[in-house]
């Protein structure tokens, strides 16, 4: 498709591959090897992990497909997509707050993406070479208070992904998504052997695996089904968008399994490499967002060639980050080129400007503006807390009412068979869920978590 008639037909993904690897690279980021170790970290360990999983398999899953099937049936945005299947209703405060979210987030997102560009400069410098566990943390607690650095590689990061999206999904986001996943996951494996066989590691398995449900407490709960929501990319519209891009061929359930496998796999390795080395090296396991950034580096330190492992590990971090960069960006672009007309470029560039400001703000309140609290937390824990487990949540549970209640089952049927070509026997599964379970479940967490229903 070439750049003039992109304007009139939309834009879609060019093979199934493709596809699955866009929707996995927005799925799989800084939520699976960062915000995942440390959610289990916060929240006590195996138990969290437990709930973590069901909530995917029972929520989130499922949501995905509801996204993928608006988005397919709609194609439009996270907006225009509910304005279209249901004119004059207001189920699209799903999509504004998804897009919110979405603006919100990658505010948080791309600081932390900017760490992940210091960690591989560092590891490129060998700047870790030497350095004690304990010299390992002052130095990160030192980095991410700093004024300049932080907001330096946070502009870096905003800027391709903001070069990328302008350029359109289809030369953009297919093309980088396609190899780097494996990748990584390679790497992840590489660290999970290293990391197992560390003396001492044996207990960050029984951390990871071995529940204790007594550690776990209503926030924890609430915590576990944000980030299930996080982690997949839903309640942001962007399967929302992604689906509106999936060609009629494609077989949505399929694709919602895989990608949600695909995640939780990742996360999985994630947590395998990150908390043997935890114990083994005597970190806090609830240490928080720097946990990864804290434990890593000593992994390295303690394997045959960590020197080139830890810069493959670091730029591979980078890439996955960035492939769920796009995606967030381009979940607030395709609203803003839809609801106010605009040319892709402009609308990119705007946004992104907006988001980069808030940005450096949540960047600074780890450093020169940490006395400035919001409920008690600087404004980059408060936004990271806020869009997973309040912004995520809400827009998640509009959408599944939305599908359950209110889409016309016939429009579910038809997106999942593919108008009649595929045999689906879980259709009925599928809009039970919706209906009950998934809403039920995220009023009764959310209440709880907030403290407004004691259990
Ligand atoms: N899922 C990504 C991750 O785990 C982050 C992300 C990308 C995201 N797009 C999103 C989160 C949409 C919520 C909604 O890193």
């Amino acid at each position: 498709m070439n750049k003039d008639n992109r304007v009139v037909k939309r834009e879609s993904f060019q093979s199934s591959f493709g596809l699955i690897a866009a929707a996995i690279g927005s799925a799989v980021g800084l939520g699976n090897i960062w915000r995942f170790p440390y959610m289990v970290g916060v929240n006590g360990g195996a138990a969290f992990l437990i709930v973590y999983l069901f909530f995917v398999v029972i929520i989130g899953i499922p949501i995905m497909l509801g996204e993928f099937i608006i988005g397919r049936e709609a194609k439009k945005d996270a907006v225009g997509s509910y304005k279209t299947l249901a004119p004059k209703e207001k189920w699209y405060i799903s999509g504004i707050l998804g897009v919110l979210a979405a603006f919100l987030i990658l505010a948080f997102y791309s600081v932390v993406g900017g760490w992940t560009l210091e960690y591989l400069f560092s590891a490129i410098l060998n700047k870790f070479q030497g350095q004690s566990v304990a010299q390992i943390g002052e130095g990160f607690s030192a980095f991410i208070s700093d004024p300049i650095r932080p907001v330096f590689w946070q502009l870096v990061i905003m800027l391709i992904t903001t070069y990328i999206v302008a350029n359109g999904v289809e030369d953009g986001i297919e093309k980088y998504s396609k190899v780097l996943m494996p990748l990584l996951l390679i790497i992840v494996v590489i660290l999970d052997i290293r990391a197992v066989t560390l003396t001492g590691g044996g207990a960050g398995l029984e951390f990871l695996f071995k529940p204790d449900f007594s550690k776990l407490k209503a926030q924890g709960i609430l915590d576990a089904l944000g980030h299930s929501f996080f982690s997949l990319s839903l309640g942001m519209g962007i399967m929302v968008t992604y689906g509106s891009y999936m060609k009629e061929k494609e077989n949505l359930g399929a694709t919602a399994l895989k990608v949600g496998i695909a995640d939780t796999v990742v996360a999985l390795l994630a947590g395998i490499a990150i908390f043997p080395a935890v114990f083994a090296f005597g970190i806090s396991p609830d240490e928080g967002a720097g946990l990864v950034f804290v434990t890593l580096p000593n992994v390295f330190l303690q394997m045959p060639g960590g020197y080139i492992f830890s810069i493959l590990f670091f730029a591979l971090l980078f890439l996955a980050t960035l492939t769920s960069t796009i995606s967030i960006l381009e979940a607030v672009t395709a609203y803003v080129i839809e609801k106010f007309n605009m040319e892709r470029k402009k609308a990119a560039i705007r946004t992104a400007i907006l988001i980069t400001l808030l940005g450096i703000i949540a960047s600074l309140s780890n450093g020169p503006l940490s006395h400035r609290l919001i409920r008690g937390m600087n404004l980059f824990d408060f936004l990271d807390y806020l869009t997973a487990n309040y912004f995520l949540t809400m827009s998640a549970l509009i959408s599944s009412i939305f599908i359950g209640w209110r889409l016309d089952k016939k429009i579910i049927e038809k997106q999942l068979t593919n108008d009649g070509r595929l045999q689906i026997r879980y259709i009925r599964l599928l809009s039970f869920i919706l209906k009950f379970i998934a809403p039920i479940a995220i009023i009764i967490v959310f209440l709880t978590g907030i403290g407004i229903i004691k259990l």
